[in-house]
């Protein structure tokens, strides 16, 4: 069976005093249950000092598709293994319709995370818009495909993939249960077609207002393979409850 991974993701929420308190109470509550947190940059030493040697990882949001060099105030892959990072979020909605980041561009930030030996949450979604029109799969599919272009199909068996629908971030509308499960289905066959033993392991997560109430019919769907968590990650006891509910 695959295994299932909850990863919260901060976006640019927190301090180093509420840090502090989240994640005192989060890791003894999470003892021997795989799960991750992506902070922001600054607290990533925060986060490694405070999980070292727990069964949470933690990771970025976003990296540069580029290694070094003058490239002011982009942060590279290796230096987020500095930190001790296992995972980098690529590609989330906000990067791609707030700072305008192409399906090329996410594709080439996947790479370098894995060149790096991170191992990358790819998001992929469709807008409101899109679902209304019909072409979820389209959009999907294309996102995919700009990474399985320039990465390979291969490639994914050392990546995560979290489809989450534009409309569901952060507004209280999740998916139901048959909504996400259809995507998701759609992308384990898409990844089928090229290589039926990498779309056999593919952990694809669901996100988009996950909350505690919500997250175990999510999980029960056969190819929901956990949850990539916004704002009730921020939430001690709501980030627990997911990720217990995930490792039924
Ligand atoms: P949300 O965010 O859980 O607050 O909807 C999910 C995400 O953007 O990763």
């Amino acid at each position: 069976m695959r295994k299932k991974l909850v990863a919260g993701n901060w976006k640019m929420h927190g301090s180093l005093v509420e840090n502090a308190a989240l994640l005192a109470a989060i890791k003894p509550a999470l003892q021997g249950i795989e799960a991750a947190v992506c902070v922001p940059f600054p607290y990533l030493g925060q986060a490694q000092a405070a999980l070292a040697g727990s069964s949470i990882a933690w990771g970025a949001q976003n990296l540069s598709e580029q290694t070094k060099g003058a490239f002011t105030g982009e942060v590279s892959a290796a230096m987020l293994v500095d930190f001790g990072c296992r995972y980098v979020i690529v590609g989330h909605s906000e990067r791609r319709s707030l700072y305008g980041e192409s399906d090329e561009l996410v594709a080439k930030k996947y790479m370098a995370a894995q060149a790096a030996g991170l191992t990358p949450i790819l998001c992929v979604g469709e807008l409101l818009a899109e679902r209304e029109a019909g072409v979820t799969e389209a959009v999907v599919a294309r996102q995919l495909d700009a990474v399985i272009a320039a990465a390979g199909v291969a490639s994914l068996a050392r990546a995560v993939v979290a489809y989450e629908p534009v409309w569901a971030i952060g507004t209280g509308k999740t998916a139901t249960p048959e909504q996400a499960q259809a995507v998701h289905a759609f992308i384990r066959s898409k990844v089928a077609a090229l290589d039926v033993g990498v779309a056999a392991g593919l952990v694809i997560q669901y996100g988009g207002s996950v909350k505690a109430s919500n997250a175990a019919e999510l999980f029960i769907q056969p190819d929901i393979d956990g949850g990539l968590i916004g704002g009730a990650s921020l939430v001690a006891d709501e980030f627990v409850a997911i990720c217990r509910a995930a490792a039924k």
